[in-house]
């Protein structure tokens, strides 16, 4: 299916996403939020895949934010199921049963950033920058940002980036822990690749629930979260792949994984 404002293609089960709005600074407009959608949704379904690199086309941006002339619209009737949708939509790629990796090429603001903090990796080019800005427009963060920051970098920092509104360079974003690795602009999407397919190269059920364990640490108290683990690790006992893998090993070889 084609798209208007988002590419999608997958090479050796990695599926790059690519947010396509150039003009505007990839910032996302309702069609580039229902295509993110419709392509996640997609990619999930696609046995063939087995992780996402997402970024944004142009040299100089990720995502500048939510579509600024679209937001002029809202107003208290209309706001609150605006910021759920944004939400959902990020949520659906937090709880992704695959990894999603966030190639951060320049501009991640506003929804760009929050887009990037539902990701579950995220590799920075030497020039990107990071940012809340809505406090300059008279809002606040609604995709996210504000429940999610305070969990990646501690509240302290979150509280200085939504409150003062400022940019933060890659090197600033690498030391709070907000980025897992910051790499020369030109080898992001090769840098990306190869995380990418180190995980590829796992054992795909294990991976998936890998991602709802440490997913569950973030959102249940820590007994709950321990249950959440020790009942993920017995499904992961019960898979063929648990068997393949512990045979390869004891065996010296290479497992083949049948994600089953
Ligand atoms: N929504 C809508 N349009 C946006 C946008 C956004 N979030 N971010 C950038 N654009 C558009 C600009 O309006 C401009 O369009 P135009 O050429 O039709 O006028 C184009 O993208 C290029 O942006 P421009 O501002 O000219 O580039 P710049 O290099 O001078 O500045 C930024 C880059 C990212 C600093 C600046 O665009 C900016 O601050 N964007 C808004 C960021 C933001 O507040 N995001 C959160 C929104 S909730």
């Amino acid at each position: 299916m084609a798209y208007e404002t988002v590419t999608v293609s997958v090479t050796d089960g990695i599926a790059a996403v690519t947010i396509n709005r150039p003009e505007k600074l990839n910032a996302l407009n309702a069609k580039a939020k229902e295509e993110l959608g419709l392509i996640f949704h997609e990619l999930k379904d696609n046995p063939s895949v087995h992780a996402v690199i997402i970024t944004g086309s142009g040299g100089k941006s990720f995502v500048a934010g939510t579509d600024i002339e679209e937001l002029t619209s809202l107003d208290t009737t209309t706001a609150q199921q605006f910021a759920e949708e944004g939400q959902a939509l990020f949520t659906f790629i937090e709880h992704f049963p695959k990894p999603v990796i966030a190639a951060v090429n320049g501009y991640a603001l506003g929804g760009g950033c929050e887009l990037a903090m539902a990701c579950h990796i995220r590799i920075a080019s030497d020039n990107a920058k990071f940012g809340q800005p809505e406090v300059s427009l008279g809002i606040i963060p609604g995709y996210g940002g504000t429940q999610r920051l305070a969990r990646l970098v501690g509240k302290g920092k979150a509280l200085e980036l939504v409150l003062t509104g400022k940019h933060i360079d890659a090197a600033e974003a690498f030391r709070i822990g907000f980025v897992n690795r910051v790499v020369p602009k030109d080898e992001l999407l090769s840098a990306a690749t190869e995380t990418a397919k180190l995980i590829a190269s796992r054992a795909p059920l294990a991976i998936s629930l890998a991602l709802k364990a440490v997913n569950a640490s973030y959102e249940l108290p820590l007994d709950e979260g321990f249950r959440v683990e020790a009942m993920l690790f017995r499904l992961a006992c019960g898979t063929e792949d648990f068997h393949e893998g512990t045979s390869a090993f004891l065996e010296k070889r290479k497992p083949v994984w049948k994600g089953k």
